[in-house]
């Protein structure tokens, strides 16, 4: 019975911490496994000396495909159950915004994909710059328009049209027009294409992104620019246009306002797992980019593990945004060193 209680205990223990996930460069590089991965959930999910679950969610900057695709994608990649009710991509926190815009530009992903993603959160009337460009092509001159392109598309006479605002969700596909449609959109009388306001503020629609880290890790050996790239890019050309600074919305790790949402989703996760809904007071945030996994998990009072087999390349720690439970080889090490400490 003794050898019970101190199980028991353990089990407590266990049901007072989390663990929250970044995908790229922790589990996975793109669409490749990180075998420590598997293994870490393979734990997790009950392959434990306690045979206990213990929760986890997954908060990615990642996106460009709904929920339910890509959890499906991830649960075969990582040969365990991703639910899309543990899991926050960049851009699900912004199914809020539908209530509040109608007509908006979406801009990134595969094929447009985030067509369906707007769709899915809401969004009730949504266009895509290939829909621009079916309508006129001169708008973005060095664009080479396929025949495939243009039966995706759904143009319309867009200069009877105002849009509400632009979401930028996914990284651009072509930086040239994406870019080109959205200067034109920021600059123009309350997003009516075709005109140019005399006033670049009071007249602007407002621009949201879904995430802001400059790199992300990928199949290549040096981590690729991402939509913070995009983005700075972008306001540095407002401002040599217009001579103002373009005020936009920023989503994602490191922002606060997707710490809450974790927060949320964190709790009806411990429900639906232990029946208690509440956020555990042992949070563990594995991340491989300082610059947004590591810094927003400091500022939310989270214990911040780095690992080393993403973005991150330095010495001993983060010499600007140090993790404050360590730096690790790889997200197993990171895990158990955790669930040492904690059971
Ligand atoms: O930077 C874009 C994205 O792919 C990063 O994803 O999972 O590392 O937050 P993640
Ligand atoms: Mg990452």
């Amino acid at each position: 019975s003794q050898i019970q209680d101190v199980n028991s205990d353990k089990v407590k223990r266990a049901k007072n911490m989390a663990f929250a996930f970044d995908i790229d460069g922790v589990l996975v590089h793109g669409d490749r496994l990180i075998p420590e991965g598997k293994k870490v959930l393979d734990m997790l999910n009950g392959d434990n000396q306690l045979g206990i679950k213990i929760p986890h969610i997954f908060l990615t900057n990642g996106s460009g495909k709904p929920e339910s695709a890509r959890t499906e994608q991830l649960s075969k990649i990582l040969g365990n159950p991703v639910n899309v009710e543990q899991f926050i991509q960049s851009h699900t926190p912004m199914r809020a915004l539908a209530e509040y815009y109608k007509t908006v530009l979406v801009v990134g992903g595969e094929g447009y994909r985030c067509r369906e993603v707007a769709e899915e959160y809401g969004f009730k009337d949504i266009i895509v710059p290939n829909d621009i460009v079916a309508w006129d092509e001169s708008i973005a001159p060095y664009r080479v328009f396929t025949e495939e392109e243009r039966a995706s598309s759904r143009p319309r006479d867009f200069s009877k049209i105002n849009i509400e605002a632009i979401m930028v969700f996914s990284d651009s596909r072509d930086y040239a027009t994406d870019m080109q449609i959205i200067m034109d959109l920021l600059r123009s009388e309350n997003g009516r294409l075709g005109t140019v306001a005399k006033d670049p503020v009071s007249q602007r629609i407002p621009i949201y992104f879904s995430q802001g880290d400059f790199l992300c890790p990928t199949e290549h050996p040096i981590p690729r620019m991402s939509q913070g790239s995009f983005r700075i890019a972008l306001e540095a050309m407002y401002k040599a246009l217009t001579g103002v600074d373009l005020e936009r919305v920023v989503y994602g790790k490191p922002e606060l306002a997707t710490y809450k949402y974790a927060d949320e989703v964190m709790a009806s996760w411990m429900d639906a797992l232990h029946g208690e809904e509440r956020v555990p007071e042992n949070i563990y945030m594995i991340g491989d980019n300082p610059a947004s996994d590591i810094v927003g998990g400091n500022m939310y009072g989270w214990n911040t593990c780095l690992v080393r087999t993403g973005v991150f390349q330095g010495g001993e720690n983060d010499e600007e945004n140090p993790a404050n439970f360590g730096v690790f080889a790889n997200v197993w090490e990171a895990v158990t060193t955790a669930c040492r400490k904690q059971l």
